[in-house]
């Protein structure tokens, strides 16, 4: 392979970035804004401190792994986590699981919707969240996501069918949906709403936190999430016979359940009236995340200031439209995530990555992406991509032009400026190209 002109060109050509050798994209061989790799949970940075890691020790040596032993709930880690997330999310009940998409399950299934309905959900998500609909025994109805990635309302007005049972709500990387429209839609249709939160803990729309507007909201405590504990997760709710049923489905067997109703009758009879799914938590992570809750505050802190540094500095760069929230601060600030305007988002993203930052198109066809509706070939039963994404044109679109970049909550302000900067130096070699710039040689790849 030839190299492509732009990497035969001399520096001069681009002088509006710093010295000519810095201006020169990494991928035709200029120097990289940054060497060190772009931190994620992946890489080892999981703000997990010295009192977590004691925490967790503790319950390791207490011996006492599985929740529902001789001791009293508001003895034991779990409890206690429970109660905790009670307080911080100002709800009536939360029940600790094994993870995010065991959450959403239970929720669907303990909210009663009957197994075989459908339920609308945005057609940009994780995949856990439509498979999380088929291990409830439902059926996933994608709607189309807007330029900025939310939930189309009207679309959603449109694939409305008399089947559709509930409304599965997602705040995708960290961006809270439109809570208040989406609410008064479901309830014009009269179905509950069941928050996917598990992107957004600790996010908020409107001095709200997200998680609490819906019947029940479903949260991940996986590594990358804003607490970490390897896996798991928990469902909040205000509704008490929704928690009970939850309760009894995540495995707390022969009469185990009324644990959770120590000074009342529990709202659900028996607990062979219901499957077992052993979604539990154990008391190790429990006792982990109770640590961690304590800076989660710092955490959130951390995330939205370098959110707001990164997104005001790239505001105005004119070849690029980054996410905007439903309301002002509505997000958690993991994720920078922005439309290529003009020109070839995949390339952009590749350019960036040659610049140490990790960031990848969501629509790249290099990159079998599990937040891609296209790539979920379990619920269409073909293989022709081209049909897939023609059930969701818009969104096909906006995943084609978006580029997402992980922001770890441990990025130092040096980190984020170089991420600015590496987006403005592939804005404007883009911007003078006019045009996709030539592929480099397969060497510089
Ligand atoms: C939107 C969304 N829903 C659900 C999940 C599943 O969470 P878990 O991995 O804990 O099952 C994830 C995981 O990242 C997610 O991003």
């Amino acid at each position: 392979m030839t190299l492509g002109n732009e990497a035969l060109l001399p520096p001069q050509r681009f002088p509006q970035i710093g010295d000519a050798d810095d201006a020169r994209l990494a991928i035709f061989g200029g120097s990289p804004v940054r060497r060190a790799p772009w931190p994620t949970y992946d890489k080892g940075a999981v703000f997990v401190h010295a009192e977590d890691e004691e925490a967790a020790i503790r319950a390791i040596r207490s011996h006492l792994y599985f929740r529902y032993d001789w001791r009293p709930m508001h003895e034991t880690e779990c409890g206690r986590l429970e109660a905790e997330l009670c307080q911080y999310f100002g709800t009536a009940h939360a029940l600790a699981t094994s993870s995010g998409t065991t959450a959403l399950a239970l929720a669907i299934i303990a909210a009663g919707i009957p197994a075989g309905s459908a339920i609308a959900l945005p057609g940009f998500t994780f995949v856990a969240t439509p498979s999380a609909v088929i291990l409830a025994g439902c059926k996933p109805v994608l709607i189309e996501v807007d330029e900025n990635l939310h939930l189309d309302l009207a679309d959603l007005r449109r694939r409305w069918t008399p089947d559709i049972k509930a409304i599965l709500v997602v705040h995708m990387r960290g961006f809270a949906a439109d809570m208040e429209a989406l609410t008064s839609l479901a309830a014009d249709m009269g179905v509950p709403v069941i928050e996917d939160a598990v992107p957004a803990l600790g996010a908020e729309l409107n001095g709200r936190k997200l998680g609490t507007f819906g019947l029940a909201g479903a949260f991940s405590t996986q590594s990358d999430k804003s607490l970490n504990s390897g896996e798991g997760g928990f469902l909040i709710t205000n509704d008490g016979a929704l928690f009970a049923r939850a309760v009894v489905l995540s495995g707390a067997y022969e009469g185990r359940f009324r644990q959770h109703f120590p000074d009342a009758q529990p709202p659900v009879p028996t607990d062979l009236d219901l499957p077992l799914f052993s979604f539990r938590m154990d008391e190790i992570r429990a006792a982990l995340l109770r640590a961690e809750m304590a800076r989660l505050p710092v955490r959130l802190e951390n995330f939205r200031a370098n959110y707001e540094h990164v997104a005001a500095a790239l505001q105005n760069v004119s070849e690029i439209a980054v996410r905007q929230p439903v309301a002002p601060g509505a997000y958690l600030g993991e994720a920078l995530i922005f439309r290529v305007l003009c020109g070839d988002a995949e390339w952009f993203a590749r350019a960036l990555c040659r610049e140490g930052i990790d960031a990848r198109c969501f629509g790249s066809s290099q990159d079998c992406n599990v937040r891609v509706f296209w790539n979920w070939r379990f619920m269409f039963g073909t293989a022709d991509v081209g049909a897939i994404k023609a059930l969701l044109p818009n969104t096909s679109r906006h995943l084609d032009q978006a580029v997402d970049i992980p922001l770890s909550s441990t990025l130092s302000a040096a980190d984020c400026d170089q991420l600015v900067q590496a987006v403005r130096k592939v804005a404007a070699a883009s911007r003078r190209q006019n045009r996709r710039p030539s592929e480099p040689t397969a060497a510089l790849r």
